[in-house]
């Protein structure tokens, strides 16, 4: 169905084992009531994939596909806007405007002159910060996102429609954070990342229980039968911890989590290599853009390192080979670079009699997928779709 790649598969030999709760179910359950509040609100479609599922040779295999989320393209439109929501909220209530403002009121024009004194920035390689500036706009309040250089014009644009300003940085992605950190500080901004380090967990983990609804209205569609596998994109690990944790949540601890990052930018997997939170360096040079991240985030590891089954690094030419599957198939699927590293894991792994003992695919397997974006940049999506245009 694709063509044979190499790929690295680790099993996780600490996974199982107890460990923190990172995300509350209480703090969930809010997130949930608050997203399906928002106007526009709708579950994204869960696919099945029968050719996909005959050519893995499992019993199936779905696949969640966020392109459409509120019209921003990702999952990700689930978790900054909800985390800038909070917030505000938060923030109006410190400073004497509002004791429970709701995100409603604000986005009706409530407290507006007190809003806008606010301002949220962070960094992103394109769908987070995408988040942010829409959340910011809806509620009032202003933006300024980080990219770092090598974030497409098309992304930027894309973000900048929704009125926040953009700073473009030199370096990668951890250089933009560091460079959203440095800024906030000193102007007292406030970064709502999708990145947790020590002394900064808060507003991450409003990002990753948004990130849960997209898994809650997964585990709904298919209608209690349960995974046995889900193949996860991991950048700095936010979305694979709120799916393991969720999916625990849901159907209990025997679905198998299988973290897939880019070969270039497997931290991750390098940290389990390790047995510890380790940074990979260099400039992370993937196609893969969402998931070009060398530093895992802390909240995420600590989800991961146990609930994570295990980690797999894929090649920037499996992840191609997706897209123009799902592009190529009927019906066609709109997939982006970020969105596909869990397929080409899944295939390349089912095809190897050793990584497929390994994860334990069998012909009982149901595998779920998240196709966490849509064509986020459309010029680069048609260019590899098909490069004699
Ligand atoms: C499309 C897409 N998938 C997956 C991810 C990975 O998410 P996380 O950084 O939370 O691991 C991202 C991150 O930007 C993304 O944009």
């Amino acid at each position: 169905m694709i063509p044979d790649r190499p790929a690295r598969l680790l099993l996780n030999r600490r996974h199982g084992t107890p460990g923190v709760v990172v995300l509350p179910e209480s703090g969930f359950r809010r997130a949930r009531a608050e997203i399906a509040s928002w106007p526009g609100y709708a579950p994204t479609p869960l696919l099945p994939l029968e050719d996909v599922a005959a050519a893995a040779r499992v019993a199936a295999v779905h696949w969640k596909d966020e392109g459409g989320r509120f019209g921003l393209g990702s999952f990700k439109a689930l978790g900054g806007a909800y985390a800038v929501a909070r917030l505000l909220v938060a923030e109006l209530a410190r400073r004497g405007v509002a004791n429970a403002a709701t995100t409603a009121e604000l986005a009706g024009g409530a407290h507006r002159d007190a809003v806008r004194e606010i301002t949220v920035t962070c960094a992103t390689d394109g769908n987070h910060g995408r988040s942010v500036a829409w959340g910011a706009e809806r509620f009032g309040c202003r933006c300024v996102i980080f990219v770092h250089e090598t974030v497409s014009q098309g992304r930027r644009d894309a973000i900048a429609r929704y009125g926040a300003e953009i700073r473009v940085v030199p370096g990668n992605y951890d250089d933009a954070v560091r460079a959203a950190a440095k800024t906030a500080e000193a102007e007292g901004w406030f970064v709502v990342s999708d990145t947790s380090y020590e002394g900064y967990t808060e507003i991450p983990r409003d990002v990753m229980q948004g990130y849960r609804v997209m898994v809650d209205e997964a585990a709904d569609q298919l209608q209690g039968a349960a995974p046995t596998h889900a193949f996860i994109q991991g950048g700095v690990g936010g979305v694979a911890a709120a799916v393991a944790i969720h999916l625990r949540a849901r159907f209990g601890a025997e679905v198998k989590i299988i973290v897939v990052e880019p070969e270039r930018a497997a931290c991750l997997l390098a940290s389990a290599e390790a047995g510890e939170a380790v940074a990979v360096p260099g400039d992370l040079d993937t196609l893969m853009a969402g998931l070009a991240c060398g530093e895992p985030s802390l909240l995420a590891w600590q989800e991961l390192e146990r609930g994570a089954f295990a980690f797999m690094a894929v090649s920037d030419d499996s992840a191609v080979d997706c897209m123009r599957l799902l592009a190529r198939r009927r019906p066609a699927i709109t997939a982006g670079e970020s969105a596909v590293a869990g397929l080409a894991a899944l295939l390349l792994a089912a095809r190897e009699p050793m990584s497929r003992a390994m994860l334990g695919l069998d012909p009982e397997s149901r595998v779920l997928l998240f196709g966490t974006e849509g064509a986020t940049d459309p010029d680069l999506y048609a260019r590899l779709i098909d490069p004699s245009d």
